[in-house]
């Protein structure tokens, strides 16, 4: 039998440092640090900060990843790295490092896409995504709805917000009930003691339509709610504003995503990125889709949010599918388009 290529991923565009390694549909290892903690006082990523703890921490997580599947530097096949988009000082930490082993190794490099990875992953999950598909991607940066003709060769972009990324307003709010960075884990958990029919909070672009969506009118009608009962002198029910606000998220993004399905003919949703870790979006997101004959299928929430395995599995696709490998002049690319699935 004739075993699949070993491919390394490297992923350094926010504040995960991720090195994963990945053979066929196999997830062997995945190592992420986080310099999460060091962003956490100024309530985000600070670009600089996060470029200076991927340097210390890239090589660490790659001999991590290699000891966790039991192989070495040599065994490597290919390395796929993030390319865009993302922070360009931290992208390029993980680019200059994956196109070293590409040259100190005799491995072909592949500069690839964070978004397209973030639906890739699943493959390692649940197998090859049957096409075509439409990916609900989510993530702290982006929200977009497209059609995944082929992965990794199509995606058509269907939509996507025109203010803030859904990871985004949940760091906004939490920030605003006083819970820690990045917000999505708190409110999430939060919300579990909440009433998600609390406040009836604003649904951006609900009836409108398009597949794009937006999420800053939801954030200010928290602040306002929020302001309001302070000035009133009244406690602010923390529990209730967080599942009021989640609810209203997941109402959005899934009721889009299903519309954005029967509008295309397709049957099967896949979601994405590190907001695809959140439990009412995922539970809501099953229960729509069951009702309008949807096959869903969201990795779980270890692979949802930003790291190497998810770079891996994209990149072991190219691999398999004889794409050529980037040339290695390619450049780290903060505005990489989600179209653009592997960099020259
Ligand atoms: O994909 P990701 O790890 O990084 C980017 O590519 O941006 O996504 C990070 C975002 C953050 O905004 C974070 O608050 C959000 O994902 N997130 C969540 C949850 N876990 C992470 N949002 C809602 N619920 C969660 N459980
Ligand atoms: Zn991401």
């Amino acid at each position: 039998m004739v075993t699949a290529p070993l491919v390394l991923g490297i992923e350094t565009s926010c504040d995960e440092t991720g090195a994963g390694l990945v053979r066929g549909h196999e997830l062997l290892a995945d190592a992420v640090a986080s310099s999460v903690d060091e962003h956490a006082r100024f309530g985000g990523v600070v670009p600089e900060v996060a470029s200076r703890a991927h340097l210390e921490a890239m090589v660490p997580a790659v001999d991590r990843a290699l000891a966790k599947a039991g192989a070495k530097l040599s065994d490597v096949d290919a390395i796929a790295v993030t390319a865009g988009p993302g922070l360009a000082g931290a992208l390029l930490v993980g680019v200059c490092a994956a196109k070293a082993y590409s040259l100190a190794l005799g491995k072909p490099v592949y500069g690839v896409n964070h978004l397209a990875a973030h639906i890739a992953v699943d493959q390692l999950e649940h197998g090859r995504l049957p096409v075509p598909a439409v990916a609900l991607l989510v993530s702290g940066g982006h929200s977009s709805l497209l059609l995944v003709s082929d992965l990794p060769g199509e995606l058509v972009p269907l939509g996507a917000t025109i203010d803030d990324a859904a990871g985004e307003a949940y760091d906004k709010v939490a920030r605003l009930l006083g819970l820690p960075f990045p917000g999505g884990p708190p409110i999430d958990a939060a919300a579990k003691a909440g009433d998600p029919a609390a406040v009836g909070f604003p649904r951006g672009k609900y009836r409108d339509q398009t597949f794009d969506f937006s999420f800053s009118g939801l954030k200010t009608a928290v602040a306002r709610w929020v302001e309001a009962r302070e000035a009133a002198g009244l406690a602010v029910p923390v529990a209730d504003v967080a599942a009021s606000f989640q609810e209203a998220v997941a109402d959005v993004l899934t009721r889009k995503a299903v519309d954005a399905c029967l509008a295309s003919g397709v049957d099967q949703l896949v979601i994405g990125g590190g907001v695809a870790a959140n439990s009412r979006l995922r539970a809501l997101a099953q229960q729509r889709c069951e009702a309008a004959g949807i096959k869903l299928r969201v990795p779980r929430p270890g692979l949802c949010t930003d790291n190497g395995a998810m770079v891996a599995a994209l990149g072991s696709e190219l691999v398999a599918r004889g794409v050529p490998p980037s040339s290695l002049d390619f450049p780290a690319d903060s505005a990489m388009p989600v179209t653009a699935v592997v960099a020259a």
